[in-house]
């Protein structure tokens, strides 16, 4: 690949605004120019000072009225949900009955999985989001399908088999054997393969038993960089579920514990409802939060904490997540925009820097990939998302009353949905271009999809 150079304003972060000044953790510059070679940014700084060294014959694409950030990072959605996404009227448990469970069974088909996965990945591209964490089915092929086609676009994707061994339909449970034989043989398959990962994926504490969830701790130890991903504290009645299932255990998070589940690479869904001794646990133990509040907004699951998770003497990793179906946006800055109203309503403000710094950097601490993606500088992987600020009327004349660069980037969260997002780059590709005015995606559906 030649080298190519972006020439447009562009925000990244360094150090957690959480715990520090959040101006002293933000890093904007208004002309940039991002050089980029092999998939990688080898080159970051002041167009005027960067261009003076550009190697010769570089295609450099400028984006007036632009804002360019690292893409986006999702730390907890389920794929086989796009297909349901605003389904009415219930909470967590009669939702996953009524709605998800019965969608998830066509997955065992895998022209349909990868029909889907087709458009579930164009709709994350569409939104800037350039890594996420993701559910499949039960079914080994719905992973498949899901690889092949984030493989096709070179995303960095961090995807896994659901385990379910009881209470959900019967054909949607594995046991603790098999769902233990089709992981090990998925990570094979495709962990490390390119840019995807494995993640270790047992739905929730209510549909594994004891054995299937210590099996999900053997592989952990196997596959110590795999990922493990789960559903923790989401809603009351789901809460007291679990405490009745295990008994034994003193927290819903101790079922995980005790399983050898809690740790560096684990991401718990939600944490609502979490206690102080379960929020010490996590920070020990270097286990992330996904914070989902488009999701816990719809699903009525309650208001989480996050400055009480960030909290700075015992700070918690917290990534953002759209948790797609019951979140109701692909784009993190509408998941953003409800971030902000959650935060309120606890009382807090979370201003855009910790907000942006939540969609990129921090996501990608939360994943321990802090050093791979969410940042724009040297060395890390060229994916990025180019933000449009004049991208509706509104927008435009929104855009032209503010200050500076920290209000434009609030009212940019605020109003701004998958319309203001010009471009995303995959590994130094730009893999959409909304305003090319025919096919927007690089690589076009395929039959399937
Ligand atoms: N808890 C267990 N499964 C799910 C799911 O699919 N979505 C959400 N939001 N919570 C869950
Ligand atoms: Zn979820």
């Amino acid at each position: 690949m030649a080298t190519s150079a972006i020439h447009a304003a562009a925000v990244t972060f360094r150090g957690d605004p959480f715990l520090q000044d959040p101006a002293t953790c933000l890093v904007y510059e208004p002309d940039a120019m991002i050089v980029i070679d092999g998939g990688r940014i080898i080159d970051f700084g002041p167009a005027g000072v960067v261009g003076k060294r550009l190697p010769a014959g570089t295609e450099v694409v400028h984006y007036p009225d632009s804002i360019v950030s690292a893409g986006f990072i999702d730390t907890h959605i389920h794929y086989p949900q796009t297909q349901m996404v605003a389904a009415f009227g219930e909470q967590l448990l009669e939702w996953l009955n009524k709605y998800t469970f019965i969608a998830e069974q066509q997955f065992a088909e895998i022209e349909h999985a990868r029909r889907v996965a087709g458009v579930f990945l164009r709709e994350l591209l569409r939104g800037g989001t350039t890594t996420a964490v993701v559910y499949c089915t039960v079914h080994l092929q719905s992973v498949d399908a899901f690889f092949e086609e984030s493989n096709r676009f070179n995303t960095r994707m961090i995807a896994g088999k659901v385990l379910m061994d009881r209470n959900a339909p019967p054909a949607l449970l594995d046991t603790a054997e098999s769902g233990y034989r089709d992981s090990a043989a998925l990570i094979g398959r495709w962990h490390g393969r390119g840019r995807q990962h494995y993640c270790i994926t047992p739905r929730f504490a209510p549909t594994s038993t004891e054995a299937q969830l210590e099996v999900c701790g053997i592989l952990r130890k196997e596959h110590p960089d795999a990922y493990v991903q789960t559903h923790l504290c989401e809603n009351l009645d789901e809460i007291d579920w679990v405490m009745s299932l295990f008994p034994d255990r003193k927290s819903y998070l101790d079922v995980y514990a005790h399983a050898g589940i809690v740790g560096d690479r684990s991401v718990y869904g939600h944490g609502i409802h979490l206690t102080e001794q379960d929020l010490a646990l996590c920070h020990q133990t270097g286990a992330a939060l996904a914070h989902c509040p488009t999701s816990n907004l719809f699903l009525g699951s309650g208001l989480f904490r996050l400055f009480d998770a960030k909290q700075s003497a015992r700070p918690v990793r917290v990534g953002l997540g759209t948790d797609i179906g019951a979140g109701t946006s692909f784009c993190q800055l509408q998941t953003l925009n409800e971030a902000y109203k959650v935060a309120a309503m606890n009382g807090t403000r979370l201003n855009a820097i910790q907000a942006y710094y939540l969609a990129t950097r921090g996501s990608a601490e939360a994943l321990c990939l802090q050093d791979t993606i969410g940042t724009i500088a040297p060395g890390f992987d060229a994916d990025l998302v180019v933000l449009d600020r004049k991208a509706t009327p509104l927008l435009e004349f929104r855009s032209g009353f503010c200050n500076d660069i920290v209000e434009q980037l609030f009212v940019l969260m605020t109003l701004g949905d998958d319309r203001a997002v010009r471009a995303t780059y995959v590994a130094g590709e730009r893999v959409y271009y909304r305003d090319t005015g025919c096919e927007p995606f690089r690589y076009p559906a395929t039959a399937a999809s």
